[in-house]
């Protein structure tokens, strides 16, 4: 490789990471593989259960590269979920059909002293195994993100037992219980890091870290929760790991994504759907690549109304560094000859 190209990676994706300002700009979705996908319904028809493919190499693989070959998406995301770390602690997550995500809550110290992260990269070796294939397979303009869920969105599911509306369980115990909370923050931190870390030594390029309800909380919460635990990741992947760059996603986070940008220390942060675009424009391009942010709702609608809300955000954040992308994750609805439509106008093709 020569020194230029060395200097500068030929991967758009991780060339818009690097601060570059790219047009068209490099684009993925997030949950780009999935049940909008007749033939992922048909891999997942043939699985014992959703972990099971999270589990099985072959079928995650091929899962990932599905929404590839559709649509040439500039990243692949690894297939698996944020609830296989509670998983390899020792604490079961079974997802019923229709139901979504089940595990035993954890809401003292006696149920968080049944965690362990002794068998983590054991019970996460088909995850790795994955990463590894993925990395050979994807074509070699595609970079490979690998992720997890952020200590606090984590938490939530242990500590409530399921998805929730009000996170009454999570915040008693955050609240009243801080000791207790934090030891179970610093054990995801800790197992987190390491699941990584891992990650990265079988091929991912990229980490987005997932935080769906760090909106919850407030100013000094989210400070301790949201902001704390995602910069002693960054810091130890920086430090372990330099050169791979880390987008954040702090769902919902409103005022306080200025100071989570500036104190966590990532390369990139995801927009959600509510964040204003000039705003971002504005207050957070100067200072991290962007990432971001049209409302899936609209890949549902189609039509003018997607061709109007996809030229708007490239309008406004096309400008500065940029990665186009979703503000939240496709939905199951999801017309795929809408996310055709997608792929051919961000790329300037219609
Ligand atoms: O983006 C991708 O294509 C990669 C795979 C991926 C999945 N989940 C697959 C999945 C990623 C990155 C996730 C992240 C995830 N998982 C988050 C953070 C992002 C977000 O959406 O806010 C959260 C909160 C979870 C937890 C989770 N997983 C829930 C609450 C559910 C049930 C609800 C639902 O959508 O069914 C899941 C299941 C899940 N994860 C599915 C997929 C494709 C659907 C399961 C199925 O096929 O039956």
């Amino acid at each position: 490789m020569s020194q230029h190209e060395s200097q500068h990676p030929k991967k758009a994706f991780l060339r818009a990471l690097s601060g570059e300002c790219l047009s068209p700009p490099p684009f993925w979705l997030m949950r780009q593989a999935g049940r909008y996908l007749p033939e992922y319904r048909q891999v997942r028809a043939g699985c014992n259960g959703f972990l099971d493919l999270c589990y099985t190499p072959e079928k995650a693989t091929e899962v990932t590269l599905q929404p590839l070959r559709r649509y040439g998406f500039d990243a692949a995301i690894l297939f698996s979920d944020i609830l296989v770390i509670p998983d390899a602690l020792g604490q079961p997550v079974a997802f019923k059909e229709g139901e979504g995500p089940k595990l035993n809550p954890i809401r003292d110290a006696a149920g968080l002293a049944k965690l362990s992260k002794d068998g983590l990269k054991t019970h996460l070796a088909p995850v790795f195994e994955t990463v590894s294939r993925l990395s050979k397979a994807i074509p070699e303009t595609t970079a490979l993100i690998g992720f997890a869920g952020a200590p606090w969105t984590v938490a939530t599911y242990m500590v409530e037992g399921a998805g929730s509306k009000e996170f009454v369980e999570t915040k008693k115990l955050a609240y009243s219980q801080p000791n207790v909370f934090k030891a179970l923050i610093d054990l995801l931190v800790d197992a987190t890091g390491d699941y990584l870390i891992t990650q990265i030594d079988h091929g991912a390029e990229v980490i987005q870290l997932f935080d769906s309800w760090a909106g919850v909380l407030p100013e000094e919460e989210f400070s301790k929760w949201v902001i704390e635990p995602t910069r002693q990741l960054v810091e130890r992947i920086k430090a372990e790991r330099p050169g791979i760059p880390v987008i954040g996603f702090p769902r919902g986070a409103g005022a306080l994504l200025l100071p989570f940008v500036e104190r966590t220390g990532v390369d990139a942060v995801s927009l959600d759907t509510s964040v204003p675009l000039a705003w971002a424009a504005k207050n957070i391009q100067p200072k991290v690549t962007v990432q971001g942010n049209l409302d899936p709702v609209m890949l549902i609608a189609g039509g003018e109304a997607l061709d109007r809300a996809i030229d708007h955000v490239l309008e406004t954040l096309g400008k500065g560094p940029f990665i186009f992308n979703l503000g939240h994750g496709i939905l199951p609805s999801t017309p795929p000859e809408n996310v055709a439509r997608l792929a051919d106008r961000v790329k300037g093709r219609v």
